[in-house]
């Protein structure tokens, strides 16, 4: 066969044209972009995915528009790297945005680049990982460019809860750019990156606050106050490294359980220390924490919104090899009692698991839910009913142990029986009252102890009398709310043999358009 010269010219416009591709905006910026510590989308690409099984689309893609000099600024992938690869050996749908063309500014054709890979990730049944680095809508293209933010936007919606969805914010992510990584499921934000709607600048204009971009829009912010990232990480490498991790206790789509790994820890192991771990003290805190780590399989358990809400607990562990999702009351936070933003943060997760066939387990340890008129008028009873309704709707194994208070509300919306709660446990320190003991005491005895000839010795009385029918499980487990009594230490091997026996569980809810949770 001969090869001729025009086919020699061919393949060397291709190359010249994805050379030119590779280097994004070009050296210089690629220089700014490292100069400021920040990896390109290629290097990031590079760290996320198996080595070798990055398929790139779209790498030569350019816009065709002239507004504002647009005509002088066309680069090979219009600002940002789209395709398929591979992490730990499974597929994943990637894209990650170019700061080093025109600020990684989002494009009509950077939105027909995700809208294309979101659609085959979707049909494909795996997930999608977007990596951000953005100053949002491109001014110059206006309208176009605000219309391709819906574009991204229904695939998300459409793609919820069918296959996982992670936004990794490694840049500033601005304006419209933070509403794609709002509908996902997970938003990680490593290193210098920030997300707001306003800048500062805009801020200054109309309100006249002076704040910086971090102040703004950092991760502090958004992991310890705002909830809307859910993990964060010093460095883009650990970011990278974090998303790799969480996408190991996540199934590929609805369809598929998450991966089972090789368990190293014995199924029948009893860590004596949980016999002691709850205090003498009735208020004494302690560290949910130290129980999940005893339990779980070694290493395994994956916090995440740690710093938000730390009055309750959420993440991923494995039991015996199993990805498991955790809930758990903090008593060593605010008494674990629930308010708004715990009651969002459980919901939500809650919903992921079930999303996504990841079985439930439950630690209870909750006053109630938190008084005060702050939490009244926020909500407090439409976002307490987010627990209720993501508990009461998921499918999911569902196992929960009551380790200390069960008070009222809290008895009820932590995953009671009737709430289709599969399996319940306490361990013998359980409190599974209506209210606690002064406040019942309070309601039903006022009077009582008011007209007694020694009222204090009276109240002492009664209130003995109430911790000693209401402070131990005993009473639950006659009445069938408590399947069994454990000791702390053998929680992990039934926790274990009973999600065994629900591995196979089958329930469904009736057919409808879509329940009306009350977000
Ligand atoms: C076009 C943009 C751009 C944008 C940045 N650039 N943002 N170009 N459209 N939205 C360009 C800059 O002009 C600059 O080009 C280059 O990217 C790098 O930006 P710098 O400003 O030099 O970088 P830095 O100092 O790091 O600041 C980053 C930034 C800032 C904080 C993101 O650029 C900024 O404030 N951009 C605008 C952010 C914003 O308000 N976006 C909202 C758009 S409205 P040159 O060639 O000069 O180096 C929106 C609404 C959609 O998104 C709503 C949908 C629901």
């Amino acid at each position: 066969m001969m090869t001729g010269g025009k086919t020699k010219l061919h393949l060397e416009v291709l190359r010249e044209m994805r050379s030119r591709a590779v280097l994004g905006g070009g050296q210089k910026r690629i220089d700014q972009q490292h100069a400021r510590g920040k990896l390109t989308a290629r290097e990031r690409l590079g760290l996320l995915l198996d080595e070798g099984s990055f398929q790139e689309f779209g790498a030569l893609s350019t816009h065709d528009l002239s507004a504002f000099g647009l005509d002088q600024q066309r680069f090979p992938g219009d600002g940002i790297v789209t395709g398929f690869g591979k992490v730990n050996g499974r597929r994943v749908a990637v894209f990650a945005q170019d700061f080093t063309v025109m600020g990684g500014s989002f494009s009509e054709v950077q939105s027909q680049k995700i809208s294309r890979i979101q659609d085959l990730a979707l049909q494909a049944g795996i997930p999608v990982i977007g990596l951000n680095d953005s100053g949002g809508a491109r001014i110059q293209e206006g309208v176009r460019s605000l219309a391709a933010y819906g574009e991204v936007f229904v695939r998300n919606v459409m793609a919820s809860g069918v296959i996982p969805q992670i936004s990794v914010i490694l840049g500033p992510c601005a304006g419209g750019a933070v509403y794609s990584p709002a509908l996902t499921d997970f938003v990680i934000m490593a290193g210098e990156s920030y997300m707001f709607l306003t800048g500062p600048e805009v801020i200054k204009a109309v309100t006249g606050e002076q704040v910086t971009a971090q102040d703004l829009g950092g991760s502090e912010v958004h992991i310890g106050r705002s909830g809307v990232a859910h993990l964060a990480a010093d460095t883009e490498v650990e970011g990278l490294a974090m998303t790799k991790l969480l996408l190991s206790y996540l199934p590929q789509n609805n369809n598929e359980e998450p991966p089972h790994v090789t368990p190293e820890d014995p199924v029948n192991r009893m860590d004596e220390a949980l016999n002691t771990l709850i205090p003498d003290g009735e208020n004494t805190p302690y560290d949910i924490r130290d129980a999940i780590e005893a339990i779980f399989d070694q290493d395994s358990f994956f916090e995440i919104q740690a710093a938000y809400a730390a009055n309750a607990v959420i993440g991923f562990a494995r039991l015996d090899g199993y990805s498991i999702g955790v809930v758990a009351n903090q008593p060593a936070f605010m008494s674990g009692a629930l308010n708004i933003d715990a009651s969002d943060k459980i919901a939500r997760f809650i919903r992921v698991c079930d999303a996504f066939n990841v079985p439930i387990v439950t630690f209870v340890d909750c006053p109630g839910f938190l008084p005060g008129t702050g939490q009244e008028y926020d909500g407090i009873i439409r976002h307490g009913a987010k627990i209720i309704y993501a508990y009461c709707e998921a499918t999911v194994p569902k196992i929960s142990i009551v380790t200390r208070k069960a008070m009222g509300g809290a008895y009820v919306a932590m995953g009671s029986k009737q709430m289709r709660n599969d399996i319940t446990f306490a361990w013998p320190s359980a409190q599974i009252a209506v209210m606690g003991a002064g406040a019942a005491v309070n309601v039903l005895f006022r009077e009582e102890i008011k007209k007694a000839a020694d009222p204090a010795a009276r109240e002492k009385e009664l209130l003995e009398e109430y911790r000693e029918k209401f402070f131990n499980p005993y009473r639950a487990a006659d009445v069938g709310q408590i399947d069994e009594v454990i000791e702390p230490r053998e929680t992990r091997p039934r926790l274990i043999r009973a999600l065994e026996v629900l591995r196979t569980k089958v329930q469904q809810n009736p057919p409808k358009k879509h329940g009306l949770c009350p977000v």
